[in-house]
Parts: structure tokens; C-alpha cells; sequence
């Protein structure tokens, strides 16, 4: 384990606090007690297929699987023969019921527009979309990529995309005309579906512009559907793209949901690994609905009246699982917020909470300890007194924030679920039973029932109470990806070949006396900038496409608000200066290529970079010196020792 991760281990373990949950939230939860709790665990370790067969009975299936699960090490199968539709589990079923008319969504837009869609209205809409994407020529198993604000329509699409059985890409509205293009050409995607625009913080974000530049690389796309949202002015090209308010609107609401096979791909969704090329994560469809659903329940505890609201983009997995599919096949009621936290003042989310009754908020600690920045006099404005239960993901939670979220958000009566999962893992993994598990501030405490979570050497065995290791997961899943997006043996390679027979997370942690896992965050090349994935390699080769760069290092260093920042050191091209004006371009060159949430916060320039003799770059010790740690360790295998010296002068 890379030693800037001792700091961390120390740090947490002098954490004992314990909150147990009141009595009145337990007596009204779903799962009530440990005692509860664990049984669920004990019948999933001694039956892990019966059950899962159990969960799947939330879900409804046009014909019944004949087998749970097929494991053919390290593929998996999940609900064999059955036949599925994930926009009818989210929508269709729910309309013979007093779910009909009830809100499905809540929308705020970010200028104070809002919209509420009953399940009625919101089935209708993706009937329409659904049937506008068969007159684009999308068939079952085509790629459909959304660039899309975190609108309605976002949902609709995804769901559209779900009922006839084509296969959706999300690509977050933040990632660039590049990134757009590469994720556009790695799915093959037919189709494009994006706005004119999108808010952010007042300023219009150009969508449809980034489109056009991305498609003069992307080549596979033939059509392009564009929802007008901020009324900019943009290009359409005659033949290619289509205004959605002229094709959807007109379109039949309805629209026959595919009957597609439990293991039809459902949806890939691009994340970050060690390589500087995003790997299309792929989930598929019957298993991922039982996982989603059956957490909205153990982890959320949903009741039917409740006001639930994620605020993740739908740009990221949360989005996906637990803004989208989970909470609708569930029957939820969803809020959507398009915009950001700060507009037009710092109590927008305080705002929306007291405005809808929001019961139950699922945030992300960098959202968080920018609150706790700001200042409680804008939480102190507003009633929250509907609350009843609050979530976090993305990123470890320090203890402080943790206490902050309890004490100002909470009123010291809402359960905290601090969930951790990957956007591979497809649902929640780890996590709280709220209405069973004692929580500690900063862990996730312990794995939800049927998850074989465990924290083992190198080698593979467990190690003792409080000591750090690799977090893995033994036995396959139902909500797991499938493999990567027509690279099985990159899925082979980067999950379950570093530790024999099992999938690897990638992260490091350890499980305290009581079992709680502590998850330290990642221990690869991997940073968690904001709550969001970035390779280290990803921002080295956005900084080496420019031409005055000669070679990059990236390296991720402690940030207090976005719990990691991001800093490169750089080479020049030989006669090439490094001065604050190059540095700046730089940044904008990292943002052009990937996006805004990859702009180095810090580059320094030098004439070489340490290496070791095999010519590896050191990163622990450019993360070490990135840290501001003086006292670096053991150097000997430097190829060049004054290129230390060099970097560390520069710092003074
Ligand atoms: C980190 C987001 C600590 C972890 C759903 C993981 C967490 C990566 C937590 C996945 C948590 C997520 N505590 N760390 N509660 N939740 N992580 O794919 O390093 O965007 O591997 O999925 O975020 O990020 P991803």
C-alpha cells in the first residue's frame, strides 16, 4: 500500500464515535434491526441464488429466468432465459395503480422554471421519444450517446433508448468536444441526442456546438436529435439533425417496450481506469434492476410518500442507478436540479428541500465541505424539518464533514447512508442499513446482504482487524458490469487479474474490530477529483498532445474541498520556456481535451522527471513532493538524483 495512505488509516482510526439509529426511525424501517440485518446476510451466504431469486420477485418479468446465475470465471450471467424491459419496470407497471398520477419527477431547472411529471405523463414522453427514435432508423442493440443538461428529458431518453432495446451512452454535458468524440467513436454510436445549451451558474453551456465538433471526428453517427433548451442560436444540418420539438411531439405515446433477454446490454457508461483510454463500462439489464432496486429499499429505505432527491448528474453512475432506474422502478418520487448549488445564491439546495419537501437527499462529500465553506447561516434560512434520511457517495467522507451533514442538515435525526460503489460495481455495495447498523463517522460500515466484500493481501488473504489492504469482491453479483465495451480482455485484465479469483476494486481500506470498512480511496492511478474519476494518464496524454510538451506526470494531491487535486509536472520541448502564460495554456489545453474537471489546479515545470532506472516515472515520490511531504523516502533507484533536487528548489 502506497504510504501516503498510513496518514489516512491513522487519522480515521482515532474516530470512535458511534451513532446508533433512534428508535422511531428503526421501528418504521424496512430492515429493522441487525438482528434482521444479518439473518438477511446469513441466507445470502448459505444461498447466495435463492437469494437473489428472492430480490428478483420486485421486478416484473414478461417470461421468468430459468436459472439464476452462470459463472464462468470472470463472466456472469444473471436470470438466464428471462425476458425483461427496464422503461416497463420504470414506468408501465405502475400505471394500473395509484402510482398513475403520481409525480415521477420533479423538476427544477436552474433559472426557477419547474416542471412535475406524473409516471402517466412521463411514460407517455418516452413513448413519444421511443417511437421518434425508431423514425431515426435506432434498432434494438444500436448505441445511442446523450449529451444532455440534467433535463426530463434526459430520463426520457434513457428510457426510450431502454424500451426498444438500444443500448444508451451518457456522456456528461461537462466533458468536452474531444472526450465527446472518442466516447462517440468507442460505442460506435448511430445517433446523438443533445439540447441547443445548457444552464451553468447563468452562463449558457454550448451543447450543440461541441456536437458538431465532436461529429467531425465521430463518424458513426448519422442523426442527430436536438431538445431546445437555452434558445441559442446553432447550427442544424439539413438531413442530419433534427429539432426534438419537431419530431418527438407528434409521435404516438405508444410505444410496445422490447422484450429483451435479462443479459441484453442495457447501457455503457465511460469511466476512468489506469490507461489513459475510458473504458466503456457495459451493464446489462435484469440484474442490474434487481440490484438497483432492492438498495433503493435496504439502503434508502423507501416508503411511497416519500420526496427523494439525488443530486448526481446524469452524466455518472448515481445518476444512472439512483436517479433513473432505481428510484422509478421503484415508484419514487425523483427531484431533478439542473443546475449548480451556488445559483443564484448559496442556499439553492436548502431552497429546493424546503420547496418540495425533500425527505429523503443523497449528496457528495466535495458538495458538502463546500457547504460547510459557506457558511451555516444559509442552511439556518430554510426548513428542513422534512428530511428523514441522508446519503453520500462518491468519495470518503471525513469525519468532520460527516458531523457538519448530522448535526446542520440532518437535525441530529437523519440516519446517515454513506454508500460506496463503482461505476462498475452498479449499485450500492457497501453501506448502512439505516434502520439496523450503528454508523461511524467516515466509514461505510458494513457490505449490504449478498455482497462478498473483504479486504485481503496481494496474495489474496484477509487481513487482520485495522490492518490496510485491497478491497475486493469474491463472488459475482447481480448489478456487476458485464465486461468492457467490446474489450473483454481489458475486463479481464483490469478486475480480476490482479488478485487471484477475485474483482479487484482498485481501492484500498480496512475493517475495524467491529468489521466496518474504512475505504481509503484508490490505489492505482486512479484520482477522485470532486467525487469524480480521473486517470492520472488521461491528463498526461491531454498534456503531451501539446506541442510544447516533451513529457507529463500527473499526480493527485490532498485538496480540503475537492478531496483531490490534480498536479502535473512537465518537460518541455527542448528551447521552450516555461513561464505562467504556458501554464495557463496548458490548462486550457487539458480542458479542451477532456473537460473542465480535469484542469491541473497546480503545473510545474521541469527539465526532467525522476525515474528509476528501468525508466518507470517515480509517482510516489512526485506525489510525495506534491503533498509537500519533505521527508522523502528511499531514492536509491533514481536514475537521475538532481532531478530531485531540481523539482523540490523549484518549490521555494
Ligand atoms: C470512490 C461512484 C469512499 C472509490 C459511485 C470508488 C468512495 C470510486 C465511496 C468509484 C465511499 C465511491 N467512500 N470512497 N462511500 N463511494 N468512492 O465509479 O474510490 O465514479 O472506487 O462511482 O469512488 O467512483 P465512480
Amino acid at each position: 500500500m502506497a504510504s501516503n495512505q498510513t496518514a489516512d488509516i491513522e487519522s480515521i482510526l482515532n474516530e470512535g464515535r458511534k451513532f446508533p439509529p433512534s428508535r422511531e426511525f428503526s421501528s418504521r424501517a424496512w430492515i429493522k434491526s441487525l438482528a434482521e440485518y444479518e439473518e438477511m446476510c446469513r441466507r445470502a451466504e448459505q444461498d447466495p441464488e435463492g437469494f437473489w431469486a428472492e430480490c428478483a420477485k420486485e421486478i416484473s418479468w414478461f417470461k421468468p429466468f430459468d436459472k439464476v446465475l452462470e459463472w464462468n470465471f470472470p463472466f456472469a450471467k444473471w436470470f438466464l432465459g428471462a425476458e425483461v424491459n427496464a422503461a416497463y419496470n420504470c414506468l408501465d407497471r405502475h400505471l394500473s395503480g395509484p402510482r398513475r398520477n403520481k409525480a415521477a419527477i420533479i423538476w427544477e431547472g436552474e433559472p426557477g422554471d419547474s416542471r412535475v411529471l406524473t409516471y402517466q405523463m412521463l411514460a407517455d414522453e418516452v413513448g413519444r421519444c421511443a417511437n421518434a427514435l425508431k423514425s431515426l432508423g435506432v434498432e434494438t442493440g444500436d448505441r445511442v450517446a446523450i449529451y444532455l443538461p440534467l433535463v426530463p428529458e434526459a430520463a426520457i431518453a434513457m428510457l426510450a433508448c431502454a424500451r426498444i432495446g438500444a443500448i444508451h451512452s451518457v456522456v456528461f454535458a461537462g466533458f468536452s468536444a474531444e472526450a465527446l468524440a472518442e466516447r462517440i467513436d468507442d460505442a460506435e454510436a448511430k445517433l446523438v441526442i443533445t439540447a441547443d445549451g445548457g444552464w451553468r451558474r447563468g452562463q449558457v453551456v454550448e451543447l450543440k456546438r461541441n456536437v458538431d465538433e465532436a461529429l467531425k471526428r465521430a463518424t458513426t453517427v448519422r442523426k442527430c436529435l436536438v431538445l431546445k433548451r437555452v434558445g441559442s442560436k446553432v447550427e442544424m444540418r439539413r438531413g442530419r439533425d433534427f429539432w426534438w420539438d419537431e419530431v418527438v411531439p407528434q409521435q404516438s405515446p405508444k410505444c410496445e417496450p422490447a422484450r429483451v433477454d435479462s443479459e441484453h446490454p442495457l447501457y455503457t457508461l465511460y469511466t476512468s481506469g489506469t490507461t489513459g483510454r475510458p473504458k466503456g463500462v457495459l451493464h446489462t439489464t435484469g440484474g442490474y434492476l434487481v440490484h438497483t432496486i432492492s438498495t433503493m429499499r435496504w439502503v434508502f429505505d423507501l416508503k411511497e410518500d416519500d420526496i427523494y432527491w439525488c443530486t448526481a448528474d446524469i452524466g455518472w453512475v448515481t445518476g444512472h442507478s439512483y436517479t433513473v432506474y432505481g428510484p422509478l422502478a421503484a415508484g419514487a418520487t425523483v427531484v431533478m436540479y439542473e443546475g449548480a448549488p451556488n445559483f443564484p445564491e448559496n442556499d439553492r439546495f436548502w431552497q429546493i428541500i424546503e420547496k418540495y419537501r425533500v425527505s429523503i437527499f443523497y449528496t457528495a462529500p466535495t458538495a458538502i465541505r463546500t457547504f460547510i465553506k459557506w457558511g451555516d447561516s444559509w442552511v439556518k434560512k430554510h426548513d428542513l424539518s422534512s428530511l428523514r434520511l441522508l446519503g453520500t457517495v462518491g468519495e470518503p467522507i471525513n469525519p468532520e464533514a460527516w458531523v457538519w451533514y448530522n448535526r446542520m442538515i440532518g437535525g441530529e435525526r437523519c440516519p446517515i447512508v454513506d454508500t460506496w460503489w463503482q461505476t462498475e460495481t452498479g449499485g450500492i455495495m457497501i453501506s448502512p442499513v439505516p434502520g439496523a447498523i450503528a454508523t461511524k463517522p467516515g466509514s461505510a460500515t458494513r457490505p449490504l446482504p449478498g455482497i462478498s466484500a473483504e479486504v485481503v493481501t496481494r496474495e489474496g488473504k484477509p487481513v487482520g482487524p485495522n490492518q490496510g489492504g485491497f478491497l475486493v469482491v469474491k463472488r459475482p453479483w447481480p448489478g456487476m458490469l458485464r465486461t468492457i465495451f467490446r474489450d473483454p480482455e481489458r475486463y479481464k485484465q483490469a478486475y480480476f487479474s490482479q488478485i487471484d479469483g477475485m474483482y479487484f476494486t482498485g481501492d484500498g481500506a480496512r475493517r475495524d474490530e467491529d468489521g466496518y470498512f474504512w475505504v481509503m480511496g484508490r490505489v492505482d492511478d486512479v484520482i477522485n477529483v470532486s467525487g469524480h474519476r480521473l486517470s492520472t494518464m488521461e491528463v498526461e496524454s491531454a498534456l503531451v498532445s501539446h506541442p510544447t510538451v516533451a513529457e507529463a506526470a500527473v499526480v493527485g494531491r490532498p485538496d480540503e474541498l475537492k478531496g483531490q487535486g490534480i498536479m502535473a509536472f512537465v518537460t518541455l520541448e527542448s528551447g521552450r520556456k516555461g513561464d505562467e502564460r504556458l501554464k495557463d495554456e496548458l490548462r486550457q489545453h487539458v480542458v479542451k481535451e477532456i473537460g473542465a474537471l480535469a484542469r491541473p489546479d497546480e503545473i510545474r515545470f521541469s527539465d526532467a522527471l525522476p525515474k528509476t532506472r528501468s525508466g518507470k516515472i517515480m509517482r510516489r515520490l512526485l506525489r510525495q513532493i506534491a503533498s509537500g511531504d519533505k521527508t522523502l523516502g528511499d531514492v536509491t533507484t533514481l536514475e537521475d538524483l538532481s532531478v530531485l533536487s531540481r523539482l523540490r528548489e523549484d518549490e521555494e
